[in-house]
């Protein structure tokens, strides 16, 4: 059975089947889903006048709740007496002036780009090993393991004391160095999830350690293969599907790695279905940190502008992942991804109701919808000459009538935007 109830009642456990729009004018990815937070809760009563929720899939814990919602009146009433916010959020659009630049805020500016360039720093050393592990790897020489298992916990530290920053800079992405970039962003990736999945940092080294190792097989394939822009036929694509033996192989003679990290390596592209590689793995028969590294490879690989396509919106990534789950990946691990990631990513481009352009570059814990953005572009599409920092939860906007808030997601291509330019000159500006 569904029930109408306002978002004022909704509890955690309370299963949310519908709202009151159709789901692709919401920011949500799930087309229905458990509410298991409390932010959760406070983005649907951010946007929503009523919602409806399934009793049956709902938690236990709230069916008595439901039955009381569902007895009384208020199930039932509308809402003629309560501002509708939408209509409200609309006249905002015609208001005169946006008041951005009234909510630059340089100290929070300030803070933001210290942990950027803190981020950045090891970062950068971990890109540098990269590319020295990989060359090391193209001439048979042995793996410098140690200083990896170093930059990994260094990773792992960043991204405990604040994760925005790494992920701001997962966004630094380029068509030709592909292989090294996606090594170090599967790991930042990985780490960040692992982290919202509840591991320790014993756990979260050895996590981040496979995932920045993953791909080293790579170094034995062909450029021609890897950087090949078209489809591969079967005979490259056999060639391809060697990758994870190899690097499997080379880390094994020349290290001391756990299981776990040479799992990872060999088993990345292994899916639930059994229609993975190297094996043909089943779901139970693939280990838990390898399933977290086929998540965040996949995700960083569509996000990526190749060779042969541009990458997807981080948003459209998300959705996609969902729907690629069944018989590929853990569907609990995606929605906790999904989670993870937030609704507004990091890096995400976003258009204001009243049409200026901002780049997410820190999440709002508390109110997810309502993130930090770096303003780049005016009303009229025209990009800024000088960039600022507007905190979309701020509570500056409380007394005002022209609060800015987001309409939309969109892509780089729709106007044309170097999102890694405008990143790396943020950073380079810390
Ligand atoms: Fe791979």
């Amino acid at each position: 059975m569904k029930i109408k109830i306002e978002p004022s009642h909704l509890k955690l456990g309370m299963y949310v089947s519908e709202l009151d729009r159709p789901w692709t004018e919401s920011p949500f990815i799930f087309q229905g889903f458990e509410l298991r937070t409390v932010e959760e809760i406070e983005d649907i009563q951010e946007i929503c006048q009523y919602v409806y929720v399934n009793t049956e899939k709902s938690a236990k814990s709230v069916h008595a709740q439901l039955k009381n919602i569902h007895k009384s009146p208020q199930s039932k009433t509308n809402k003629k007496n309560k501002t509708n916010k939408k209509n409200k959020t609309d006249d905002t659009t015609k208001t005169k002036h946006s008041g951005i630049s009234k909510s630059s805020t340089k100290v929070e500016h300030d803070v933001i780009n210290k942990d950027i360039h803190k981020a950045s720093i090891t970062r950068n050393k971990t890109r540098a090993y990269v590319d020295d592990m990989l060359a090391e790897a193209r001439m048979g020489k042995i793996i410098d393991t140690k200083t990896a298992k170093s930059l990994v916990a260094k990773m792992a530290n960043n991204i405990i004391e604040n994760t925005d920053a790494s992920m701001w800079l997962t966004n630094l992405k380029k068509r030709d160095e592909y292989t090294a970039i996606h090594s170090v962003n599967v790991c930042v990736l990985s780490l960040t999830f692992g982290r919202a999945l509840g591991l320790n940092k014993e756990q979260l080294n050895e996590l981040g350690l496979g995932a920045l190792l993953h791909d080293l097989g790579k170094m034995h394939t062909p450029l021609e293969i890897l950087n090949k822009p078209g489809k591969l036929t079967d005979d490259e694509f056999e060639i391809m599907k060697t990758h994870p033996v190899q690097g499997y192989q080379t880390l094994e003679a020349s290290s001391d790695l756990s299981p776990d990290v040479l799992d990872i390596v060999k088993s990345h592209h292994e899916r639930l279905s059994g229609n993975g590689y190297p094996a043909g793995l089943k779901e139970k028969e693939i280990k838990y940190f390898t399933k977290i590294v086929s998540i965040t490879d996949v995700y960083d690989a569509v996000t990526s502008d190749r060779v042969y396509h541009d990458g997807m919106t981080p948003h459209q990534a998300l959705k996609n992942l969902y729907e690629w789950a069944p018989g590929n990946f853990d569907l609990k691990l995606i929605q906790e991804f999904i989670r993870t990631i937030g609704i507004y990513p990091v890096g995400s481009l976003v258009e204001l109701k009243t049409g200026h352009i901002g780049v997410v570059i820190k999440l709002n814990k508390q109110q997810r919808l309502k993130p930090i953005l770096i303003m780049i572009m005016n009303r009229h599409k025209e990009y800024y000459a000088k960039r600022k920092l507007v905190n979309l939860a701020s509570s500056i906007w409380d007394t005002k009538e022209n609060k800015p808030e987001i309409n939309r997601i969109i892509d780089a291509k729709e106007y044309d935007i170097d999102v890694t330019s405008i990143i790396q000159e943020e950073s380079i500006a810390s």
